[in-house]
């Protein structure tokens, strides 16, 4: 997603714009920009990377104008850039123009403006609005907008001005969040609350498919059709900091919350992957990762054995290219990583295209040192995961590895039909079921609290979802500072049942699968020494009640794609054991949320 704002009244336009994108800068940071109307001139200043960079530029090029728009941006067509930022202009540069969405005919309408003679400077889609606007003015902004509207398909919420008209702001909402704030003598516009939070708490939420003119002493709502709308005005009731929570306590429950609505989005966004890599040649993989994502690619490696019958390796990225591994020909190397810029799964990458490998990425950051060093990149439209601890980037990457497995054993043919529309529907299930956790959480928290005591804790998993004990204990251990051991259930005789007693949390992930009963041994041997059990199981189970008193419950779901499910807990009980304990959840001690050093 992208963050817009814009402005006219009686102030100086670029102080106001540029601290409304620092607001938003948590929807996206690779560029930014301002355009600002002036003396019947459109003046636009972006600039690559973090908005300081573009407050830098300001410093050095002074605009003065008192009507202008911004934009921080989170690139989806186009990597991040200076010539990609926004604002765009037409080619007459007379008409400025903010975008967050996707236009999905862009490039159908590219060509069609070409022929007009309209030449690009970028390559994002959102460069095709300004132009469209321009194709179609004739002396009226608004008329030509509608004209422009009948002709774009998809997701977007647009902030417009004009030099031909320096007294207004045009905005639309298709889709893409978009609010008016009401000022006096004064009034604005931006993706969300936070930006404008100093200067009004009155605001008008865009309904979808409306259109605003907005002045400075007014503001007109109309539908698609030009019916004129009399809008609700809302008072804001919280913070700035609260309000770029969107009302959650903090970034982590925040991106928590999103997952849903993440999976859903990989889901409806899924397309094969293309680029340069036969994946049909494809006789062995190797995934790299760290943290969090190598967890993603422990599961991914049950995942692709089991659907697409090669081999997967997974390696810690840190330790890849010290261990001189050996890289077969034909042979799939996947890195994984939110940031795309982990210094230890870049040398991994670095390493492992020595041996010409084909390499795709799974990742968060277009643009990305990761994602520009791959054949193919598999974005995993989570949008910028603010909080150190990763939650909703984890299940995004899942949700891309199902999708990749299912992918690959339709194309090796190890899944008809049939089998191929009975996982999809699985995956189209998960969204829903998460929602159905996410409405536990308060008896998530009154079991965190009740073990918060605990000098240390043991998560338990088998199968596809031991992954998700390393990843239920990295959450705990990187947020309350516990100490936490995840392990393969299956390994406790082996020695770390010595570890047991009364004093000893035991996380078990034991929802319905095949080794659920083997599950239930390792509990009833935690129960034997004494040990605290917090059971997740599948809902309907009654007989774990009768060995546990601490059980979360999941939907039920195909075992293979439950990890989607049993890591909701885990997260959700990791954040609410640090709140309780006051640990500030979005900033762990000690560490960074991107690792870019070795
Ligand atoms: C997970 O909660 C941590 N923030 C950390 O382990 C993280 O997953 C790891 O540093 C990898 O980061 P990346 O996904 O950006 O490469």
């Amino acid at each position: 997603m992208c963050g817009i704002i814009g402005y006219i009244g009686k102030q100086r336009v670029a102080p106001i714009i540029l601290e409304g994108l620092k607001r938003l800068e948590y929807r996206g940071y690779d560029s930014a920009g301002i355009a600002v109307i002036n003396k019947n001139k459109v003046s636009v200043l972006k600039r690559k990377g973090r908005i300081a960079n573009l407050e830098n530029l300001l410093k050095k090029r002074q605009v003065s104008g008192e009507l202008g728009i911004g934009h921080t941006r989170w690139a989806t067509h186009g990597a991040p850039s200076t010539k990609n930022a926004h604002p765009h202009c037409d080619c007459s540069g007379r008409i400025a123009v903010v975008h967050n969405g996707i236009i999905e005919n862009y490039q159908e309408l590219k060509r069609e403006l070409e022929k007009d003679d309209y030449r690009f400077k970028s390559q994002t889609d959102s460069e095709v609005i300004p132009n469209l606007i321009s194709k179609f003015y004739k002396g009226n902004l608004e008329k030509a907008l509608r004209e422009a509207m009948k002709k774009l398909k998809g997701s977007y919420a647009l902030g417009i001005v004009s030099a031909d008209e320096p007294e207004k702001i045009l905005a639309v909402r298709n889709d893409s969040p978009l609010i008016i704030g009401l000022g006096k003598g004064e009034n604005f516009i931006a993706s969300d609350v936070p930006a404008i939070l100093k200067h009004t708490k009155k605001v008008i939420y865009l309904q979808n498919r409306q259109l605003a003119v907005i002045e400075k002493d007014n503001v007109d709502i109309s539908d698609l059709e030009g019916n004129k709308v009399s809008p609700k005005i809302d008072s804001v009731s919280y913070s700035i900091e609260a309000a770029q929570k969107g009302g959650f306590r903090d970034f982590m429950l925040k991106e928590i919350y999103e997952q849903p609505a993440v999976v859903s989005k990989i889901l409806s966004q899924w397309v094969s992957p293309e680029g340069n890599i036969d994946f049909r040649d494809i006789e062995q993989i190797i995934i790299v990762a760290c943290g969090t994502a190598f967890h993603a690619g422990l599961v991914g490696k049950y995942v692709l054995e089991s659907l697409v019958r090669i081999p997967v390796w997974v390696d810690l990225a840190s330790e890849f290219r010290y261990r001189k591994p050996i890289i077969k020909k034909n042979t799939l190397i996947i890195a994984i990583s939110q940031s795309g810029e982990t210094a230890d799964t870049l040398a991994a990458v670095r390493e492992a295209k020595k041996s010409k490998a084909k390499l795709i990425s799974i990742c968060n950051v277009l643009g990305s040192s990761l994602t520009r060093e791959s054949d193919v990149n598999l974005d995993t439209y989570a949008g910028p995961e603010v909080s150190v601890a990763s939650t909703k980037a984890y299940t995004a990457q899942l949700m891309t590895l199902y999708l990749l497995a299912l992918y690959l054993a339709k194309l090796k043919q190890n899944l008809n039909k049939d089998e191929l529309k009975k996982a999809i529907s699985s995956l189209q299930k998960v969204a829903a079921a998460q929602k159905k956790i996410l409405d536990k959480n308060k008896d998530i928290k009154r079991i965190a609290r009740k073990h918060l005591h605990f000098g240390a804790f043991l998560y338990l998993g088998r199968g596809v979802n031991f992954p998700n004990a390393l990843e239920g204990a990295l959450k705990l251990k990187e947020l309350s500072y516990i100490p936490a051991e995840g392990y393969a259930a299956g390994e406790m005789k082996h020695g770390p049942i010595a570890l047991i007693d009364e004093y000893r949390a035991i996380v078990c992930i034991a929802n319905d699968s095949p080794v659920y009963d083997k599950m239930l041994s390792n509990i009833q041997e935690g129960l034997a020494r004494k040990g605290k059990i917090i059971a997740i199981a599948t809902q309907g189970n009654e007989q774990i009640k009768s060995y546990v008193k601490e059980v979360i419950f999941i939907p039920k779901i195909e075992p293979l794609f439950s990890p989607l499910l049993t890591v909701i807990p885990l997260q959700l009980l990791a954040y609410y054991v640090a709140c309780l304990k006051g640990y500030d959840v979005d900033k762990p001690r000690n560490l960074a949320k991107s690792v870019t050093v070795e």
